[in-house]
């Protein structure tokens, strides 16, 4: 009994031991938007709060940088890498190279296209068409509660960055629920980059080409901000002249939505950091974890509540008495 629990306890050590040896290396987009920063800062801060070794990247939006990072990785033969692409294609090579290192690889945020021919560890990320369907629905929703389901609106939309899985999917989600409701009519879609600055830009070339415009969608909060500034610049209220749904749901989006320029805003969380480093201490204890993308659970905000923003008859939270527990 004795001589188990000693090897019980030199197990234990061992494995302690070479937990604290790790080292995780993380290929990260860029920093495009709030979400993107929350999402580095709270990463980093898992990783080291367990005292592992953190190797970062940061590929300011150029798919070449990322490349070069996980080649980089590699031969410096990390423990695990951690990986979100800024598009979804053109990363067979590179992932093959991962997967013939051997090094446990961890998906976060961004799937790539070739997921079903890859080895990963681990993968957690939003999911886009269902945040795409959210925006949509909510926004029919709340149409009908101002009584206007029947007038012809004219909708905008901002798009993420071309060749993303979260611009595609959130653009997927939100055509599928529209087509239900043919008095909210697309009359443009254009890339906003994800970024608050051509959210801005795009917005006015869209409230210069067109009259009327009822309804703004933008893939991320962060392009919706940038396009309040083009909607006040033009003399109109954001928020009440334009309806206005975002998606990420950072603070800014919910003092945008108090302040009454916001309608609504549906959650994609960027906080994965605990989420990793849960895979990684199970991965290390010899667990397989699956093939499974997993999705966070997410929510939808504004400034009432109550509104059914989800297929399965979820009701929106109300911004107000939800601020305080937002950490990005
Ligand atoms: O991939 C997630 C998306 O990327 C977020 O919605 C956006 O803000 C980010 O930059």
């Amino acid at each position: 009994m004795k001589k188990i629990l000693i090897l019980a306890v030199a197990m234990v050590m061992l494995l302690s031991v070479s937990a604290s040896a790790l080292t995780v290396a993380f290929t990260q987009i860029g920093q495009e938007s709030d979400w993107r920063t929350a999402n580095t800062d709270n990463i980093k801060a898992a990783i080291e709060a367990e005292g592992w070794d953190y190797v970062y990247d940061d590929a300011q939006q150029k798919q070449e940088n990322q490349v070069k990072a996980l080649r980089n990785f590699i031969s410096q033969n990390v423990d695990y890498i951690l990986f979100t692409g800024v598009v979804s294609t053109g990363w067979d090579e590179v992932l093959k190279e991962v997967n013939e290192s051997e090094i446990p690889l961890i998906l976060v945020d961004r799937m790539p296209d070739n997921m079903a021919d890859i080895q990963y560890a681990a993968a957690f990320g939003g999911d886009f068409v269902e945040e795409g369907r959210r925006m949509a629905l909510w926004t029919a929703n709340y149409v009908k509660k101002l009584g206007r389901e029947n007038e012809e609106l004219n909708v905008v939309i901002l798009e993420g960055t071309t060749g993303a899985d979260a611009a595609s999917g959130r653009q997927e989600g939100i055509t599928e629920i529209l087509a239900d409701y043919p008095n909210l009519k697309v009359i443009a879609s254009q890339t906003g980059n994800f970024t608050r600055a051509e959210g801005q830009t795009v917005m006015e070339s869209f409230l210069k080409a067109h009259d009327k415009i009822d309804v703004l969608l933008a893939h991320n909060d962060d392009m919706a901000l940038g396009a309040i500034e083009s909607i006040k610049a033009a003399g109109l209220v954001p928020g009440k002249d334009i309806i206005i749904v975002g998606c990420d749901a950072p603070k800014t989006a919910f003092d945008a939505i108090l302040a009454g320029e916001m309608n609504a805003t549906i959650e994609c969380t960027p906080l994965y950091g605990p989420f990793v480093v849960d895979a990684i201490k199970r991965l290390e204890a010899g667990e397989d974890l699956g093939r499974n993308l997993m999705h966070p659970e997410e929510s939808c905000f504004d400034a009432e509540g109550g509104i059914v923003y989800s297929l399965d008859g979820r009701l929106s939270e109300k911004a107000a008495d939800k601020i305080g527990e937002r950490v990005y």
